[in-house]
């Protein structure tokens, strides 16, 4: 097989993503995006978050037609493809199950081979994706990169593209939790970070203040914050029934400024300690104009070279896969055919 791979000039990537509520698949070729298709699914918000048992029948539904699509997109035959990548964890097992069982029959029918790919390190590795005809601001390594979604808030050292090291992370909920959550109790809709950010640009951000966890070194912890927040307001509505309707924008730019602040101090101690001043941000929480605009001020204060992805790279998505397998692909690091997805944290 590694023969093949040294004979083949052209390295076209089918990145294949299931890993909670978005089925995606996309085309990359020697490093530049040919086609990136997200079918996401609108079932789960009736319920006001991710429901496993749905997210694993959608996804069964939707893998086929996502695929078709990708390839059709990229204007390239299947035949043409030189390995299937596919995210193995951490994730909703049943929904990984789907992207890791077609990745292994493609792979078979298909007779390339097949590379599993960390998530984590998906999300991390977006910030080398290549558009044609777009200027590319790719770091150089080492780097420090701030990864916070709905599951996961670290801070991963990167050294090279197949070694990063998570120097902190979550010991409880994540950011993206945090914001979730806290729109749900101001009656948003889920999920909550995008109604917090849009509503946090008309309020004051300094309208209330909220208690910072305290926790050594580069671990986060969201879930007081989550809970001081619901007893203020339990406490501002038995004083004031309109307290959350009136006081709605205030309360977003409050909570919002407060992750931010927890996210950013840890991280700027990372940076000093390492001494590194190279610093990206990645997943879905990267797409939050507050945060985004402390990485710009940091950049200015403490001469941070920084690195904020596109936003159709901030949501979970499979170009982030395809070209994580291709420096994998060239690391000569394919996977087995009993691989088995893994619902944890790793990297
Ligand atoms: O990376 P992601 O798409 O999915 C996983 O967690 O795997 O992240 C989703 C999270 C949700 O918690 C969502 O509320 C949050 O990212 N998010 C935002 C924004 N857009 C998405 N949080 C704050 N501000 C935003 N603009």
């Amino acid at each position: 097989m590694k023969e093949q791979v040294v004979k083949n000039k052209e390295i076209i990537i089918l990145g294949v993503e299931s890993s909670c509520d978005d089925t995606s698949a996309a085309i990359i070729r020697d490093g530049y995006l040919l086609s990136n298709v997200i079918s996401s699914q609108a079932v789960h918000s009736a319920y006001g978050g991710v429901v496993p048992e749905l997210a694993s029948r959608a996804h069964q539904q939707n893998i086929i037609p996502t695929i078709h699509e990708a390839i059709r997109r990229a204007g390239i035959a299947k035949e043409d493809i030189s390995a299937i990548a596919y995210t193995r964890g951490p994730g909703l097992i049943g929904s990984l199950l789907v992207g890791t069982s077609f990745a292994k029959g493609f792979s078979l029918a298909l007779d390339v081979p097949m590379i599993e790919v960390n998530h984590l390190q998906g999300h991390v590795l977006a910030h080398f994706i290549k558009e044609e005809g777009e200027e590319s601001h790719i770091p150089e390594f080492p780097f420090l990169c701030l990864l916070v979604s709905g599951g996961n808030s670290q801070i991963i050292l990167v050294e090279a593209y197949n070694k990063m090291t998570i120097l902190g992370q979550t010991i409880d909920d994540a950011a993206g939790e945090a914001f979730d959550k806290c729109a749900k109790l101001l009656g948003g809709p889920y999920p909550g970070g995008p109604f917090v950010d849009k509503l946090a640009k008309e309020g004051n951000p300094d309208a209330f203040t909220f208690s910072k966890p305290q926790i050594p070194g580069y671990d986060y912890s969201f879930s007081g914050l989550k809970t001081s927040f619901m007893y203020f307001l339990r406490d501002e509505l038995k004083n004031n029934p309109n307290f959350v309707e009136e006081r709605k924008a205030d309360l977003c730019a409050s909570i919002q400024k407060t992750v931010i602040e927890v996210l950013m101090k840890k991280l700027k101690k990372a940076a000093d300690d390492y001494k590194i001043n190279r610093v990206a941000v990645a997943g879905g929480v990267s797409a939050n104009s507050g945060l985004r605009g402390a990485f710009q001020d940091y950049s200015k204060r403490y001469g941070w070279e920084i690195f904020l992805p596109k936003f159709s790279y901030t949501t979970d998505n499979a170009a982030m896969i395809a070209i994580t397998a291709l420096f994998k692909y060239k690391d000569g690091i394919f996977d087995t055919i009993d691989s088995v997805p893994f619902s944890k944290v790793v990297i």
